[in-house]
């Protein structure tokens, strides 16, 4: 018999998500971001699932080939552009948008003098200081680019630094503004946070990854206040049973101790899968439908769970590490990150399948 852990992909909770943000942003273009294989959801699957979606952001023109290898014609767009000029051709050749975020990036594009065509998405640089043009360099390189024989339609793009935080965007979305305001082209700026709390930026394409896997862009509200869905499932079964007397451990280092008799339930899972390895004890997990807590150090391929109050638990036993019942925002703040690292986590010896 197999291992009995699995991801199950919800396909309809995709679906809900893409309606969500449809919701908040009713007047943008969805451009759906499902680099990192679709945030560990697979990208192929999640592509079915938002097929709607007028628009998927990748990050390596093989992604985007295989986009469009599986049929899906709406635009494709390069997160990080090109990472070496002979990437240019194959772009060109399955119509995949890039974005230019450099002058390197630029000058790529001039030395092809028009022998390819391709859609350039310009990103500015409005404070986070990541990628993008700066402000005192912008002006040049627009006007560069639109003298370029070898880019077709142009977007202005930014991203925000601090759209999930109290800081909001204020600031970044105005020296955005300030710069592009006069040109009139398609603009793109917002990530879930920002295209949740911030209407202005929603221009005319949304970008956002994170609330379509159905989790929170933010710290101080869930994903169930959003009416998002977790598109992921991720599953196990009780394995063994223990029991401890009190002053008794349990796993590596005995970093949990019993201080009462107690039933502990090892689950089929651990780091190795994809499971965070710094979750400490008093993680939320659900056993046979019943929420309680890990207790101990997970370890590569089992971790634990509090039986005591469960005592219709048994080997077999269902187990939900994040779904529908505890959410992966939970999960990862007790392990002190964020969902969306667990959700790209998630390890390929997991077997994963998708329902609808
Ligand atoms: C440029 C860009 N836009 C949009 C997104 C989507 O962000 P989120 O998952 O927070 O919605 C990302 C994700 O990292 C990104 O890098």
């Amino acid at each position: 018999m197999a291992r009995p852990i699995l991801a199950t992909i919800h396909l309809g909770a995709l679906r809900h998500n893409l309606a969500v943000v449809r919701r908040f942003a009713p007047h943008a273009m969805t451009m759906s971001v499902i680099k990192a294989n679709g945030y560990g959801h697979g990208m192929l699957r999640v592509a079915q699932g938002l097929q709607d979606s007028d628009g998927f952001a990748v990050l390596g023109v093989d992604e985007g080939v295989t986009l469009r290898e599986a049929g899906y014609d709406q635009t494709i767009l390069l997160l990080e552009g090109l990472f070496a000029p002979d990437e240019l051709p194959l772009a060109a050749r399955h119509r995949l948008a890039i974005v230019v975020h450099c002058e390197e990036q630029l000058r790529v594009l001039e030395a092809d003098r028009g022998a390819h065509q391709v859609d350039v998405f310009l990103k500015i640089n409005s404070g986070m200081n990541r990628l993008g043009v700066v402000p005192t360099r912008f002006w040049g390189v627009y006007d560069r680019l639109k003298a370029c024989k070898s880019v077709g339609e142009i977007t202005l793009m930014t991203h925000f630094a601090t759209a999930d935080e109290a800081l909001g965007v204020e600031e970044a979305f105005a020296r955005f503004d300030e710069m592009t305001g006069e040109i009139s082209r398609p603009r793109s700026m917002a990530n879930s946070a920002s295209l949740i709390r911030f209407p202005q930026t929603h221009g005319d394409w949304v970008r956002p990854g994170i609330m379509l896997y159905g989790a929170s862009p933010f710290a101080d509200q869930s994903a169930v206040s959003l009416d998002l869905k977790p598109a992921m499932t991720f599953t196990s079964q009780i394995i063994g049973v223990q029991s401890l007397q009190p002053g008794q451990g349990v796993g590596y280092g005995y970093a949990f101790r019993a201080d009462r008799p107690m039933r502990v339930g090892v689950v089929a899972c651990g780091y190795a899968d994809g499971y965070p390895r710094h979750a400490p004890t008093g993680t939320p997990i659900v056993v046979a439908g019943r929420m309680t807590r890990t207790l101990g150090r997970v370890s590569m391929d089992m971790l634990f769970a509090d039986l005591t109050e469960i005592p219709e638990a048994d080997v077999d036993s269902p187990v939900e590490l994040w779904g529908e019942q505890v959410a992966v925002d939970e999960v990862a703040r007790a392990a002190d990150t964020i969902g969306y690292e667990l959700l790209c986590a998630i390890a390929r010896r997991v077997p994963m399948v998708q329902v609808d």
